[in-house]
């Protein structure tokens, strides 16, 4: 069966963004937030990001209309009980989505798939607490989620094959580029992708260099998009920790191991962009994403 309606529940950085994907891709859209609030921050950060794309003739005003026409805000869970799929992007907390996960059970048409956009959390674990364990699986999705072209699904150990093909189906749909990878702590891009970061951050702590000259190092010698610490500050230091630790408690290896740098400039307060200051400032002026 094909997916004709969404569900997003989460209109933060990533619940935005896929509602937002899916919208523009005409799908019609129904995006949960606990409260009033937090969904209108929400939704209008989507409209903010489609602004900038009619600004930058990369998206049509007409487009954009017709994007908005699709997308419904609710604070109520039940409003997407009709819902052929519904993408899960709350905070990273295993209680909170298993009990999102009981009450949307409870709520939805039986054929409605779950999908998770954890980045790290197991999947398995979320399904098993669902009378529909086949129906679900892993959407992990990349920031910022409109302009970035991978979807990496994840294989709960209960997903049927017609969860993943309809799952595909739907990625595709949605423009992306779809990697499938079993449920292990980071499946493949975090997996490889945060032990590089957390070395970068040792490479810094044993003074071997400056910030600046790392991040220049990966963009203009390997041709990364963005240094490791610009980057660290764009995905939140605290969200690359929590990924760090989880990786690290269950392999118990020290690849993972967090250096105490990140950990106390989390302590401190200073998360990345989100909160004005990571590894760089952005209390003042727009800082460069290339060197
Ligand atoms: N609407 C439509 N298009 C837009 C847009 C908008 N609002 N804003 C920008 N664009 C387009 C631009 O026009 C441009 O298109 P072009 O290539 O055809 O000219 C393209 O998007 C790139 O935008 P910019 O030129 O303005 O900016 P950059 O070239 O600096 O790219 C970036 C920005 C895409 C964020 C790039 O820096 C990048 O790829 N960074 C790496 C991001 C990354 O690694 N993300 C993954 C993080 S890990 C993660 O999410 C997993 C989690 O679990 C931790």
């Amino acid at each position: 069966m094909g997916v004709k309606s969404v569900g997003v529940v989460g209109c933060g950085l990533m619940g935005s963004g896929i509602a937002q994907i899916a919208a523009s891709k005409g799908f019609v859209v129904t995006v949960r937030e606990v409260n009033q609030p937090l969904l209108d921050k929400g939704l209008k950060s989507i409209e903010g990001f489609l602004a900038k794309g009619v600004e930058k003739g990369k998206v049509t005003r007409e487009e954009m209309t017709s994007t908005l026409s699709r997308l419904k805000g609710t604070t109520k869970l039940e409003d997407l009980a009709d819902c052929d799929i519904v993408i899960e992007a709350i905070t990273e907390n295993m209680d909170l989505k298993k009990e999102t996960y009981r009450t949307l059970d409870a709520a939805c048409k039986k054929s409605t798939i779950f999908a998770s956009n954890t980045s790290s959390l197991s999947v398995t674990e979320m399904a098993s607490v669902t009378k529909r364990p086949s129906q679900f699986l892993g959407m992990h999705f990349f920031n910022p989620v409109p302009l970035m072209p991978l979807l990496e699904m994840v294989r709960a150990l209960q997903s049927s094959d017609e969860t993943i093909a309809t799952a595909r189906a739907f990625g595709e749909a949605l423009g992306k580029q779809v990697i499938v990878a079993k449920d292990t702590p980071g499946f493949i891009v975090n997996l490889l992708l945060v032990p590089y970061l957390v070395d970068c951050v040792r490479v810094l702590e044993a003074g071997i260099a400056t910030k600046e000259d790392i991040d220049k190092g990966m963009v203009l010698g390997c041709g990364y998009p963005m240094g490791p610490f610009t980057l660290l500050d764009f995905v939140g230091l605290d969200t690359t920790l929590f990924i760090a630790d989880i990786m690290f408690n269950e392999f118990k290896d020290p690849r993972y191991a967090a250096p105490p740098l990140l950990r106390r400039m989390v302590a401190a307060g200073y998360l990345g962009k989100k909160s004005g200051r990571g590894f760089y400032d952005y209390s003042q002026k727009k800082v460069e994403t290339r060197p």
